[in-house]
């Protein structure tokens, strides 16, 4: 059994090169946090207190702030997972009403099914040519408000995992205009706002709570990020109360000071991060013009610079297996693949020779074109060769979340679940949607879809193996979870 250490040595040594979070990209010089267990300590007299801070969290938060322009920035470390739960919870009364998009992160999800919460959803709205999530407009918002008409609070993902952008300005107005708050999850964009040439931060564009993972796309270790409130919807005490319940209370001061050089940093080099950042960018960009198999959309499409989204949707490749070669031949590991791409992230704290390996590997992959997969033909005539997820109606729900998720459940053949309650979440990877969540009713259209990802070996989570039952033959067969009926 490998021991975690040796293995993070071994991987250390090694020559594999992250095209993936953290941000520090295991570039020691990236912070000056070395010998972390000389600085881990616990509350002691002059430390302050992350709970209750008067001194120097107070301080360093300040600075945060300052630097995002926020009125109050409060740091978090136990991830963007923290500071979406307790904004959700301070901005929502239980039992109350959210406007979401369908494929927000579990985090969203879980504070709804802590608090009672009924969802109402923004249509999917999907970059088809991509197979990834696109962003929303303040009219898109409006309509989705006006239609449900009990939002209390609107939650928008900007920007997307894959780098896309919402318009947050004209959100923010629509949602003011009707007296309600927006929580921005950037989780994505903490590096937003900090330089020419990056897209502006929600906070600047006006939402009223933005959570960042500083561990993302700035150099600050894993779990660290930061939650800015600004205006005057917003309860600073409950944000507060909320994240307490939260957060450990021992928190890391590994963690918070991790925090505190990465805002230093960015204070002090923040413009010549984001000038790397998009210089990397514009090397990758650049190259990218003249590939004929492979394609990377430009910030035009994917506004985010640290995403790199590299297609092959005009190549017989899979994204998995483009992802597969750049790990297995070139040593590149990347942060993600899907259907038919696969994701970098790139940050200021990537090194030029990383960013050159990318190239040179991208450039001798797209040479090689269709002859990778000779089976597969490179346009398939039959559209259904190409991956799209048509998810236009969402299922009827039955039950609240936090209900169904509560309840007895028992494992149902899938041929058997038409008309039964989801007592589970099953998401289709990429791009991590929900296709059903708990308390919603499975119909035969969606049977006949997770059926159809089984059978093109899609990721689809939630599915399980029927354990036992009266009829011995259905054991071992694919079922869902549904709820017990009463
Ligand atoms: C969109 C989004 N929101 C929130 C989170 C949670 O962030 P963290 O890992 O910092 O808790 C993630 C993590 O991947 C995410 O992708």
């Amino acid at each position: 059994m490998p021991e975690l250490y040796r293995e993070l040595i071994n991987l250390a040594d090694s020559d594999m090169y992250p095209f993936h979070m953290p941000g520090h990209k295991r570039n020691v010089q990236s912070t000056p946090l070395k010998g972390a267990f000389r600085c881990d300590i616990t509350e002691i007299d002059g430390f302050d207190n992350l709970h209750q801070e008067n001194g120097l969290i107070l301080e360093a938060e300040k600075r945060a702030a300052k630097l995002y322009n926020a009125e109050k920035s409060f740091f978090l470390v136990n991830g963007s997972t923290s500071g979406v739960l307790a904004a959700i919870s301070a901005c929502v009364k239980e039992n109350g009403t959210i406007l979401a998009a369908r494929g927000s992160h579990k985090s969203f999800y879980h504070a709804a099914y802590l608090r009672h919460l009924n969802i109402d959803y923004l249509p999917i709205k999907m970059l088809n040519e991509y197979g990834i999530f696109d962003g929303y407009s303040g009219y898109d918002v409006e309509r989705a408000l006006d239609e449900g008409g009990r939002a209390e609070a609107v939650f928008i993902t900007s920007p997307t995992y894959e780098g896309r952008c919402s318009n947050i300005e004209e959100i923010a107005k629509v949602c003011h205009r009707k007296g309600i708050p927006l929580i921005v999850d950037a989780a994505h964009g903490a590096h937003f706002g900090l330089g020419e040439g990056v897209p502006d931060s929600a906070v600047h564009l006006g939402a009223d709570v933005v959570i960042n993972s500083l561990h993302k796309t700035l150099p600050s270790m894993t779990q660290t990020a930061i939650i800015h409130i600004n205006g005057n919807l917003i309860d600073e005490k409950k944000i507060k109360r909320f994240l307490s319940i939260y957060q450990s209370s021992s928190p890391s001061y590994i963690l918070m000071s991790s925090i505190d050089l990465c805002i230093k940093e960015m204070e002090e080099k923040g413009e010549a991060y984001c000038e790397k950042l998009l210089q990397y960018r514009n090397m990758v960009g650049k190259e990218a013009e003249g590939f004929e198999n492979i394609r990377i959309p430009g910030t035009d499409i994917l506004q985010d610079p640290a995403k790199i989204l590299i297609s092959s949707r005009f190549s017989s490749m899979t994204g998995q297996q483009l992802y597969d070669i750049l790990r297995e031949e070139y040593h590149l590991q990347l942060e993600m693949a899907g259907e038919k791409y696969a994701l970098a992230i790139i940050t200021g704290w990537d090194t030029e020779d990383g960013i050159l390996r990318l190239i040179s590997a991208l450039r001798e992959i797209d040479a090689r074109g269709s002859s990778v997969l000779p089976e597969m033909s490179a346009e398939s005539d039959n559209e259904d060769e190409n991956f799209e997820v048509c998810i236009n109606e969402l299922p009827k729900r039955a039950l609240f979340l936090s209900e169904a998720w509560d309840d007895d459940k028992e494992i149902v053949p899938l041929s058997e679940c038409e008309g039964r309650i989801s007592g589970e979440f099953i998401n289709l990877y990429p791009p991590g949607i929900p296709l059903i969540i708990p308390g919603e009713v499975i119909d035969k259209k969606l049977i006949e879809d997770i059926s159809r990802y089984l059978a093109k070996d899609l990721n689809v989570q939630g599915v399980f193996q029927v354990k036992n039952g009266e009829n011995k033959g259905i054991i071992g067969k694919r079922g869902l979870v549904c709820v017990k009926p009463k």
